[in-house]
């Protein structure tokens, strides 16, 4: 057996790519006077939009507060229903629940991770409102279908985009398509700002909407009350939230944006040479990509085939941080988490397709910020360990 000798330096999981011209826009902001939200977050929300093709662009501090206010706009309710996958983040279905509605999970297609748009269909019962579908790791859901099924229906759809900018599904980028689409600028996503988020919708009622409700309820522009065109007087229209993004990271998500297709090029070329490492080899199995759309790898999700390994998975992993690799899991499906077993009575084998995969995946380092000798480390750590352990 060869021994993989470990890097000196640990590679994080991830890492975001910033460089002067973040710390020079965010210097800009605070030296001027003004930290929260205002024209750094408005030119963001237009840049934004206009990337994307929507005709509004909302920005707000999280993904989970974009779904929050993307339900709340569409007025569920206590006891409606909203379908979703089990192999999500916690947020996906947390939103939900925020409602005392309930988040109806379904089962996954193998090859790519995705809800299964035919199980969808089954799950649609008289109090579903909306469906949820999550592009993992970026790779679009089938879109197409899922909207056929919400047309169907009479119910909403909600993108959870957090790892999909950017995608393209047949032609068209992600956050141009359904009723909501939602973002994460999370510090590990493909769009960093620490913590931050964007709703995309082309309705201008829920985009009021959802703009009222991300500062308190207050009824227009809350956020110019303390500018010189402001006014002190206004008027409270629903309780809403403090969902509101600072103009520091905005100024940071100014410049991300202008990086995008840098750091996304930077990503197709790690994935390109993951694939070509790990595609023939019989312990694993690289991500699907489809012929009408793109994969912006957030994620790059490699499984395994336990079948061909004497090594579990969770072994897997302990064997690559020894070689300084840091690697995630995404994600232990919800249904398998107590919070919801003991909530709707799930059993692990309930969602078999997620079950299943869930002790395959491995997430893999890749953002932009790595170097070609990170690259060769983490090909040459995961190779080793699954020639070791071959059956
Ligand atoms: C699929 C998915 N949805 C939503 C979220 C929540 O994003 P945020 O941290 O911006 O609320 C995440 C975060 O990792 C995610 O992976």
């Amino acid at each position: 057996m060869q021994m993989i000798a470990p890097r000196t330096e640990y590679l994080p999981f991830a890492r975001p790519d910033i460089d002067q011209r973040e710390i020079a826009a965010v210097t800009e902001v605070l030296t001027s006077g003004w930290l929260t939200t205002g024209t750094k977050t408005l030119e963001f929300e237009r840049q934004f939009a206009e990337y994307v093709g929507a005709k509004h662009a909302i920005a707000v501090n999280s993904a989970t507060a974009a779904m929050h206010l993307a339900l709340e706009a569409i007025g569920l309710k206590a006891g409606d229903e909203v379908i979703t996958s089990t192999f999500t983040f916690a947020a996906t279905a947390e939103v939900v629940r925020y409602f005392d509605a309930k988040p109806v999970l379904v089962d996954i297609d193998p090859r790519t991770l995705n809800l299964d748009p035919q199980l969808i269909e089954m799950a649609v019962s008289p109090r579903t409102r909306a469906i949820i579908p999550v592009h993992v790791g970026g790779l679009p859901c089938d879109l197409d279908a899922i909207q056929a099924i919400a047309d169907r229906h009479g119910l909403y759809v909600i993108e959870d985009a957090a790892h999909a900018l950017p995608t393209y599904y047949k032609g068209r980028l992600i956050g141009s398509i359904s009723d909501f689409t939602t973002y994460s600028f999370y510090a590990t996503k493909t769009l960093a700002v620490g913590e931050g988020g964007m709703i995309t919708t082309d309705n201008d009622q829920w985009a009021d909407r959802c703009r009222v409700m991300r500062l308190h309820g207050i009824s227009k522009d809350a956020w110019k009350r303390y500018t010189g065109e402001g006014s002190w007087y206004y008027e409270i229209i629903a309780p809403g939230f403090k969902y509101n993004l600072t103009d520091i990271a905005a100024a940071m998500g100014l410049v991300q944006l202008e990086k995008l297709e840098h750091m996304n090029n930077r990503r197709q070329d790690i994935a390109h040479q993951y694939d070509v490492a790990f595609g023939a080899h019989p312990a694993f199995e690289t991500p699907i990509l489809s012929v009408d759309s793109t994969h912006p790898y957030h994620l790059y999700i490699l499984r395994l085939n336990l079948d061909k390994l004497r090594i579990d998975r969770s072994t897997f992993i302990e064997y690559l941080r020894k070689a300084n690799i840091g690697v995630s899991v995404h994600w232990m499906p919800l249904h398998m988490h107590p919070y919801y077993r003991e909530t709707y009575g799930y059993s692990a084998e309930d969602y078999p397709v997620a079950y299943k995969q869930y002790h395959r995946v491995i997430s893999l380092p890749i953002y932009s910020a790595m170097s070609d000798e990170d690259i060769i480390d983490v090909i040459a750590a995961v190779t080793q360990i699954a020639d070791n352990y071959r059956v």
